[in-house]
C-alpha cells in the first residue's frame, strides 16, 4: 500500500514529452476535480484539460485555480469546460461528437460522474430516456463516453503516448454481473405501491450494487476490444467529496447519522483521494486493471500481442464468474457470458434512444 507521499512521488515522475490531453467527465467537483487539479499542478498547466459537467460556475472557479504556463507558450495547452448532462445519452453522444470534431487524441479519459440518484438507498425511477436513474450516469453514460471517445484514445496510443480509460466506481468487490433484467425494468415494475417503500429500497440498493458490477463489465469489454490501451476500474474508498453523502433515508437514517459523525476517521480528503486515483491513472501502460483506494493494483492482465478478444461460449471458463477470456482475475465479478449479454443489452437499449 503506498503512503500518500509515495503516491505523490510516483505522480511527480510524470513528465511527458507531449502535452497530455485529459478529459474528466465529472470534473466539476469531487474526485474528478481533485484529479484534474493534481494533473494541472503536476504539468504546471501544460496540459489540455477538459472538465465535463453541468455546473459552469464551479468549472470556471476550478480552471481559474489551475497554474498557467508562463510567457508565450504555444505548446497547445488549454483548460476548458464542456457542458453536458450525462444523465442524457443524447447529450453525451453530442458532446463526444463535438470533441471528436476538434481533438486529435485523448490520453486520459476519467469517468467519475455518478448522477442524480447515485447515493439514494430508498429512491429509484427512470430518466426521460427510460433508463434506470441509478444506472444512467454511473453506467450507461460511461459506456457511451468510452465507446464514442475510443477513437481518440486509440489515436493517442498510435502516437506512442499514454492511452488510458479509467472509471471510478467500486472496483475489487468481485460482484457478479446479473444475467437478466439488466436495466432493472422488471424490478421497478414489481416495486408495487403496497409496502412500496421496502420494494423501492430493495431496487435502489440493487441498482447501486449493479452499477459497481457493470463498471467491471464495461472495463472488461473495452480492455479486451482494445488490448493496446490501459482500461481501469478503480475503487476510491471513502473520500470526503461533496457528493459522497449516502442517503439512508427512512431506512438507515439513524445509522448514517452515526457514520457522518465518524466521517473524518474513516475517510480521506478529496485532494488525498485524488492523488491516489492519479497514481492509478498515470502508472499504467496497457491491459486490464482493477485498482484499490490507494491506486494499487488488485489485479491486472496484460494481453499478449496476438490476443483476440473472445466472448463466446466455446471457452471452458465462459460462464465462470471472475474469469476474463480464460484468465482468473481477482476482485472481478464478470464472466465472459454475462459481459457479452450486458453489452448486447446495452447496445440494444442505447440504439432505441435517439
Ligand atoms: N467519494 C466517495 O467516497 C466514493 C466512494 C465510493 C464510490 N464513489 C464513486 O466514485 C465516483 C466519484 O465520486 P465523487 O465523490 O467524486 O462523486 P461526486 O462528487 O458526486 O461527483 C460529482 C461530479 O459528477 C458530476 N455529475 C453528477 N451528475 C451529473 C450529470 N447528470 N451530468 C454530468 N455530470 C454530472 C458533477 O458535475 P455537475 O454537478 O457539474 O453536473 C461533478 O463533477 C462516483 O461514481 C461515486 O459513486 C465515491
Amino acid at each position: 500500500m503506498p503512503t500518500l507521499a509515495a503516491a505523490e512521488a510516483s505522480n511527480a515522475g510524470f513528465a511527458p514529452s507531449y502535452i497530455p490531453v485529459a478529459v474528466f467527465a465529472g470534473g466539476t467537483s469531487g474526485l474528478g476535480q481533485g484529479m484534474a487539479e493534481a494533473l494541472a499542478r503536476q504539468t504546471k498547466g501544460r496540459a489540455h484539460i477538459v472538465l465535463i459537467g453541468r455546473n459552469a460556475e464551479a468549472a470556471e472557479k476550478i480552471i481559474a485555480g489551475f497554474p498557467k504556463p508562463v510567457g508565450e507558450d504555444k505548446s497547445g495547452w488549454a483548460h476548458e469546460f464542456v457542458a453536458c448532462d450525462a444523465n442524457s445519452m443524447v447529450a453525451v453522444r453530442n458532446v463526444c461528437a463535438e470533441l471528436r470534431s476538434r481533438l486529435k487524441r485523448i490520453n486520459f479519459l476519467v469517468l467519475t460522474a455518478a448522477g442524480p440518484r447515485a447515493n439514494s438507498m430508498t429512491e429509484c425511477g427512470e430518466t426521460a430516456e427510460g433508463l434506470d436513474d441509478h444506472l444512467s450516469t454511473r453506467y450507461f453514460s460511461r459506456y457511451v463516453f468510452s465507446k464514442e471517445l475510443m477513437p481518440l484514445i486509440l489515436s493517442a496510443r498510435e502516437q506512442g503516448q499514454h492511452a488510458h480509460l479509467m472509471t471510478v466506481q467500486g472496483a475489487g468487490f468481485g460482484i457478479k454481473i446479473a444475467s437478466s433484467d439488466f436495466g432493472l425494468e422488471e424490478a421497478r415494475r414489481s416495486s408495487i405501491k403496497f409496502l412500496g417503500r421496502v420494494f423501492v429500497s430493495i431496487t435502489a440498493m440493487k441498482a447501486m450494487v449493479r452499477g459497481v458490477a457493470y463498471n467491471d463489465g464495461l472495463v472488461a469489454w473495452f480492455a479486451t476490444q482494445h488490448p493496446e490501451i490501459a482500461a481501469t476500474h478503480i475503487n476510491p474508498g471513502q473520500v470526503r467529496t461533496v457528493g459522497a453523502v449516502i442517503e439512508g433515508g427512512w431506512l438507515l437514517g439513524p445509522l448514517f447519522w452515526v457514520i457522518k459523525r465518524l466521517r473524518n476517521l474513516i475517510t480521506v480528503s478529496q485532494d488525498e483521494g485524488a492523488q491516489y486515483m492519479l497514481h492509478g491513472l498515470l502508472d499504467a501502460d496497457r491491459g486490464f486493471f482493477i485498482r484499490d483506494m490507494h491506486g494499487d493494483i488488485v489485479s491486472a492482465h496484460v494481453f499478449s500481442p496476438d490476443y483476440k478478444a473472445r466472448f463466446t461460449d466455446d471457452s471452458p471458463t465462459a460462464r465462470k464468474a471472475g474469469y476474463l477470456n480464460g484468465v482468473p482475475i481477482q476482485g472481478y465479478g464478470g464472466s465472459d457470458a454475462t459481459v457479452a449479454a450486458l453489452m448486447e443489452y446495452t447496445e440494444r437499449v442505447l440504439a432505441e434512444i435517439k
